[in-house]
């Protein structure tokens, strides 16, 4: 098979492409390249610059390389800004989206893999988010991925192409320094941000009902996400009639106040006391996956530890802000 990687130059998208091709299959990426970086992919792996939402670049794409499969990773993720942008992020998530399903319809592409999120849950008040909870998401940007969801599926339904929507939990680390995260958006690098700049870390709110009262998320590191798309890409690969929606993630919770402890730790900025600011609306309590259904599919578990995401994470973080 030929794999197109859309979002190939990108944070996530480079450690798929890492993880696809050290796993021997071939690929292609095509990325516009607004967020992503051309140097983050390893040498011998084409790049296509352009945007999904250009039909002729896409059939030019499909048809140069033979692809056979697609993993849909390119996309536009900071919640804030959909809020600002709704139009933008429906326009590149939900039409970008379409147009390259319906060119890869076309071509006869018969396996489809997309990059969802757990923002398609909003804000699920379960102890474990399985992939029946229902999804009610709070902002544009996780209403682009869950009608991103929906399209994708509705395809399989009525087209010989198999798909698998993938939803990932809270990202973090690195592969290698270069291929670290560039934006500061999540938690990690904001809190190094603070730290570096000689400034307390922020906590928003210590009075959730968690134990030590700040919020609790799945982290995940990314190596392990690129991972599960190798198994989810074979699982394709070797049935034609999967129909899979899946969370990545370790299913076990690490509440702010610990994450923030280790990064102190790592960075060598113990001591320092976080600064506990009001709650931001939006953010649930509690937001841990069910890791059963990836287990049980693709016999796939997560395999990296939270210390080993802000350890490589810290290193990416140095290179950048040498
Ligand atoms: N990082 C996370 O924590 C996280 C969590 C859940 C889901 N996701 C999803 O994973 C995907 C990748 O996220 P990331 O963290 O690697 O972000 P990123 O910004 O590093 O990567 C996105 C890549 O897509 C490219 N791109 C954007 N719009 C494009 C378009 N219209 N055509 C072609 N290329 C385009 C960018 O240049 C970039 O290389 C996104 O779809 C995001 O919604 C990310």
């Amino acid at each position: 098979m030929t794999w197109l990687i859309t979002g190939g130059a990108g944070f996530i998208g480079s450690h798929v492409v890492k993880a696809m091709t050290e796993g021997g299959e071939r690929v292609v990426v095509l990325d516009d390249l607004s967020t992503g970086r051309a140097e983050r992919l390893p040498a011998g792996v084409p790049l296509e610059t352009g945007t999904v939402l250009d039909r002729d670049t896409v059939d030019r794409v499909l048809r140069d390389h033979a692809v056979t499969g697609v993993v849909h990773i390119a996309g536009k993720k900071q919640v804030a800004e959909s809020v600002e942008k709704p139009l933008h992020y429906y326009r590149e998530n939900v039409e970008g989206l379409r147009v390259l399903l319906d060119a890869a319809v076309a071509a006869g592409v018969s396996r489809f893999l997309f990059s969802s999120s757990a923002a398609v849950y909003g804000m699920p008040d379960v102890d474990l988010v399985t992939e029946e909870t229902p999804c009610a998401p709070i902002n544009p940007y996780g209403e682009t991925k869950l009608a991103g969801e929906w399209l994708v599926t509705a395809v399989g339904k009525v087209h010989p192409v198999a798909t698998a929507s993938l939803r990932y939990f809270n990202v973090a680390g690195a592969a290698t320094p270069e291929l670290g995260d560039d934006g500061v958006f999540n938690l990690v690098p904001m809190v190094f941000e603070r730290l570096t700049a000689g400034q307390a870390p922020r906590i928003f709110g210590d009075d959730y009902p968690t134990p030590d009262g700040t919020c609790i998320r799945d982290y995940i590191h990314v190596e392990d996400i690129a991972s599960a798309h190798v198994a989810a890409a074979r699982r394709l690969a070797a049935d034609p009639d999967a129909r899979l929606i899946l969370n990545i993630g370790r299913g076990e919770g690490v509440s702010v106040a610990d994450m923030v402890g280790i990064i102190q730790d790592v960075t060598g900025h113990e001591g320092v006391k976080p600064e506990i600011t009001d709650r931001r609306p939006g953010d649930p309590a509690r937001v841990v996956a069910s890791a059963d259904r990836i287990r049980e599919e693709l016999g796939w578990s997560a395999r990296h530890e939270v210390r080993e995401m802000v350890e490589s994470a810290w290193a990416g973080w140095q290179l950048r802000h040498p």
